[in-house]
């Protein structure tokens, strides 16, 4: 007999200039890199039961189409996509396409900071935000999705 898994599986997607972490930036950014905090998801996905997955990409196209492949086989995404929260219709229509609980984080506080990045495309049809907490931002984001999935 073929033993299903019972564990969710959560698809943590990082936008553009997101894999320069601990170079770009640190006194904004942290000097964590995106490997650190990837391992450290996985890490604590393991203590909280949900299977994590990552993916990076500098390209508004691949984040759609990461977005799209968790449609049947995903119960969560955390997302922080970087510039394109300030610009992407894209971004935003393939969320709308998830039913499940999707995060939105952020490093920095966008809103102590300049003026085009207080808009996000996708805060108001996400289930939460979090931002401003750092690296850790994304810990707390996994937290939360354990409770709400
Ligand atoms: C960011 C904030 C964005 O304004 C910026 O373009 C990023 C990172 C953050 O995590 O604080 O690339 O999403």
């Amino acid at each position: 007999m073929i033993q299903e898994s019972s564990e969710a599986v959560v698809m943590v997607i990082h936008g553009p200039n997101l894999n320069m972490l601990g170079k770009r930036e640190p006194e904004i950014y942290g000097r964590e890199t995106l490997e650190d905090i990837d391992r450290g998801l996985e890490d604590l996905g393991g203590r909280l039961g949900l299977d994590v997955k990552t993916y990076q990409t500098n390209h508004e196209g691949c984040m759609v189409e990461a977005i799209q492949a968790t449609i049947g086989n995903h119960q969560g995404i955390i997302i922080n996509p970087a510039a394109y929260t300030h610009t992407s219709v894209a971004v935003r229509d393939a969320l709308l396409l998830v039913d499940f609980p999707v995060i939105e984080v952020h490093l920095s506080n966008i809103y102590r900071r300049e003026p085009f990045r207080h808009k996000s495309m996708i805060s108001d049809i996400v289930s939460g935000v979090i931002s401003g907490f750092g690296a850790k931002g994304y810990r707390l984001a996994l937290r939360a999705l354990a409770e709400l999935i």
